[in-house]
């Protein structure tokens, strides 16, 4: 049962599980909120776990497990070559995807390594649905180009497109007619698409992709780290899947493709990747750079705990109730928040909620950070930690301007299975009493600024003396209260 009616009429997640290992978590008063930030450079990514309530920063690795995983992890079989566990992973993978070989690898962005550095040819282009930062970073180191063939729905931040991730199949035959088919590495579709706010494409636009390239005889990548959202959505959104199970989609999908490969930090709640691969010749031609990179070929650089864990997990994934929880409770978030007037990224995406900055604190100029401003501004006021997902992430231009992001978000990841409903309803409840009081909040300035990579170590400093004025604020409004 996906979502249950209250006698009050109104539907809510529930979720199809019970908590049986906790961790304690710590809710400090706003003045260490204030001072542990401070002390980040208002930096998220530099807060200590320690100051954190509800970490939503990713759902990277910080996927809940279940009995039955933790119970595989006890029986795995340690051994360098040919390990039971392997097999276990092995036969997995081809029972869901269908295709005969796999190359294990330690996390997502090695299989995108491994991939970019056998597949592409200096000057060659690499159309997709849209990139996400590892995956454009290791096609651009191999001499490689990033061709975005992302549809008009995808790039806005509201309405109500049930398949924002789809690819623009017109934009792709005009661009393999205009380039010829040799200029074309390959065409990557990622599911639940991260950066435009973990949208799904659907099955028949993946059908229409596949024409394509099968008749010009190009590769088809899924990129299958975020999987999970999009099969629930293609479940609940798509024509004609209604009655379809969660593996007869996952078929439907692999069947599309010459390749698919994965982080199995977000997908199967483990910690690794992989790539899974159709035909024999290919195979052979991606397999020499796993030793050489990952480790021996039945293990890629996993632990083989994480591998058993993996198996039972993709099995789960298989399992509507096991899915659901995390696209739920991301529509809860974001449809209440939006029905209190906060802008928010609709339709609801699989991942987490994404709040929209660049409404939000419009009063804040982009080169202050608006986005990361808001990030820490949720932190002073709830101990949330979300990402920000603005110009602070880009990198700045040969000349020193900065590039100003098209989109100005704050990513509120959900992490699969972890937090409960009034963990999430504490975290709506802290970003409304925020908005009722965004003037507040004012913009950030460089302390200490990376050349690359900025967002992950630099360090920044009010401008002015908003975050004072905040905390002042959040004592008047909730006295004693955390
Ligand atoms: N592909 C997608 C769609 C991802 O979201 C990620 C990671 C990767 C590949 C790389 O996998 O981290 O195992 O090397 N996304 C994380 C995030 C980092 O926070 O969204 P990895």
């Amino acid at each position: 049962m996906p979502k249950v009616t209250y006698f009050s009429g109104e539907t809510f997640p529930l979720e199809m599980h019970k908590v049986r290992i906790i961790q304690k978590l710590t809710l400090l008063p706003v003045e260490a909120r204030l001072a542990a930030i401070e002390k980040a450079g208002y930096n998220t990514f530099l807060l200590e776990n320690k100051d954190v309530f509800l970490d939503m920063l990713t759902d990277s690795g910080v996927n809940a497990m279940s009995d039955r995983q933790q119970a595989a992890m006890l029986i795995a079989d340690d051994a360098y070559a040919g390990s039971a566990t392997y097999t276990r992973l092995f036969d997995k993978l081809v029972e869901i995807f269908g295709m005969n070989y796999f190359l294990p690898t330690h996390q997502g962005r090695a299989a995108e390594n491994i991939l970019a550095k056998s597949l592409i040819t200096p000057g060659q282009v690499t159309p997709m649905n849209y990139h996400f930062t590892t995956t454009k970073a290791h096609i651009v180191d191999n001499g490689g180009e990033v061709v975005e063939l992302t549809t008009p729905e995808g790039l806005s931040v509201t309405g109500n497109h049930p398949f924002r991730g789809n690819l623009d199949v017109a934009a792709l035959k005009k661009l393999i007619a205009g380039k010829g088919k040799d200029a074309v590495a390959f065409v990557r579709m990622e599911a639940g698409t991260n950066l435009i706010g973990g949208q799904p494409f659907s099955v028949e636009n993946l059908r229409q992709v596949r024409d394509v390239c099968r008749q010009h005889g190009i590769l088809l990548i899924m990129d299958a780290s975020l999987l999970a959202d999009n099969l629930y959505f293609i479940k609940i959104r798509e024509a004609g899947f209604a009655d379809a199970s969660i593996a007869e989609i996952t078929r439907a999908m692999a069947d599309c493709c010459d390749i698919v490969y994965f982080s199995a930090r977000k997908l199967g709640f483990g910690r690794g990747g992989g790539i899974c691969i159709r035909d024999e010749e290919m195979y052979r031609r991606l397999r020499g750079l796993v030793p050489m990179y990952e480790g021996f070929l039945t293990y890629g650089g996993m632990s083989v705990r994480e591998m058993e864990a993996i198996v039972v997990g993709l099995d789960e994934t298989m399992d509507e109730d096991m899915i659901n929880q995390g696209p739920q409770f991301i529509e809860h978030i974001v449809k209440t928040l939006d029905g209190s007037g906060v802008p928010v990224v609709t339709p609801a995406g699989g991942l987490g909620a994404h709040v929209d900055a660049g409404r939000f604190v419009d009063h804040i100029d982009q080169r202050q950070y608006p986005s990361a401003s808001l990030t820490a501004a949720i932190y002073i006021a709830s101990g949330v930690r979300g990402m920000e997902r603005g110009t602070l992430s880009e990198q700045r231009n040969e000349d020193g301007t900065e590039p100003l992001a098209d989109m100005e978000l704050v990513r509120l990841a959900v992490p699969r299975r972890v937090f409960t409903l009034s963990q999430a309803n504490y975290a709506i409840d802290r970003i409304r009493w925020l908005h009722a009081n965004r003037r507040i909040v004012g913009g950030l300035k460089w302390v200490e600024e990376p050349k690359i990579l900025r967002f992950f170590y630099g360090r920044l400093e009010p401008v002015g003396d908003w975050h004072h004025q905040l905390v002042a604020a959040f004592r008047r409004e909730f006295g004693e209260s955390l």
